[in-house]
């Protein structure tokens, strides 16, 4: 059997047989029910082990489902996810050099909207301003997401506004935890990083073509995980809700706040996304220092505006910024 027909046997099959969870099913008659041999059951169930799903078998050869890997496998996410639009096709891999590279590839070769690239491992993950996102194997989420909004290119920063809206829910849903937005888009556990977005546009002057939302998230590192230099101002999910976290589980309840807040930007602007990224605000009425490149502007936070720009209170006045990185002392 080739590989990809062999997979896709694999997926009906896992499909069948986690339904009744320890339940022992026949190979032979698991064989007609998927029009295929004996043989080829056996390998689907090999193949699926390899995957990292526990499947038991008894003296008779049956063989029962255990229970599925915390793994971004594209079955696991697609398992229960009731999104309509976002990760209805995905692309995850093992490790790559930045799911945003790929997914920047794949919208250039115009892959559907809601495309979700993800990766186990980055070796070349990309932060904000050139940085980099560390991002270890099997402990974080890195994924990107490819939109087709048809908005004009000043519009664009509020997608990354929702995007933290949707994120900072996302954790909110685990534990009472002190979660904050520090704008543009980074999300804090008790003033720690815990999560980042990188968008990234290509517009004509008048039209967005897509737009890639990358997003980071250290999900089940512990103190000690993190390297020296990041440990004082990191943290995951894990160590604010003071559990290990299912990530298949956190990216599906992501997804679904993602698209809900997408479709919400898409009809009403950021109205809806603004008032609760004002909620979980680090900034608000702070007195900080924005760098702009060389220069430094200081100023109040008033608000975000509906482009999604910071709105600070200035010597010079009232001003708007679409960029730069916030410092509140
Ligand atoms: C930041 O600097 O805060 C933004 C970090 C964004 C990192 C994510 S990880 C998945 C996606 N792919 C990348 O290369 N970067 C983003």
């Amino acid at each position: 059997m080739n590989p990809p027909v062999l997979e896709s046997l694999a997926d009906k099959l896992l499909e069948k047989i986690r339904q009744r969870p320890e339940q022992y099913f026949d190979p032979v008659k698991l064989s007609e029910n998927l029009k295929t041999t004996e043989k080829n059951i056996i390998a689907a169930i090999s193949l699926l082990r390899s995957w990292g799903y526990s499947i038991k078998a008894d003296k008779e050869g049956r063989y029962a489902f255990v229970a599925a890997p915390d793994s971004f496998l594209s079955a696991e996410i697609l398992h229960g996810l009731d999104t309509r639009l976002i990760a209805r096709k995905i692309y995850s891999f093992q490790t790559i050099q930045s799911t945003n590279a790929i997914a920047c590839q794949l919208a250039s070769a115009k892959a559907s909207e809601g495309t979700l690239v993800i990766a186990e491992h980055q070796t070349r993950g990309r932060g904000r301003l050139g940085r980099q996102w560390y991002s270890p194997k099997n402990v974080g989420l890195y994924c990107s997401i490819i939109l087709n909004p048809k908005i004009h290119p000043t519009l664009a920063p509020g997608i990354s506004i929702m995007t933290a809206v949707a994120l900072a829910d996302t954790i909110a849903s685990y534990d009472d935890m002190e979660i904050k937005i520090k704008w543009p888009n980074d999300i804090l556990i008790s003033r720690l990083k815990v999560a980042g977005i990188l968008t990234e546009l290509s517009a004509e002057i008048d039209r967005v073509e897509y737009v890639i939302v990358g997003v980071g998230v250290n999900i089940n590192q512990k103190r000690a995980d993190f390297p020296a230099e990041l440990r004082e101002f990191a943290t995951s999910v894990r160590i604010g809700a003071k559990e290990k976290i299912r990530r298949v589980e956190f990216l599906q309840i992501f997804l679904k706040n993602f698209e809900k807040e997408y479709i919400l930007f898409k009809k009403l602007g950021l109205r809806e996304a603004r008032k609760k990224f004002l909620k979980y605000s680090f900034l608000h009425n702070q007195e900080v220092k924005l760098k702009m490149g060389r220069k430094l502007i200081i100023g109040a936070v008033l608000d975000i505006d509906e482009f999604g720009r910071l709105v600070l209170d200035t010597r010079d006045g009232i001003m708007s910024f679409n960029s730069g990185e916030v410092t509140t002392h």
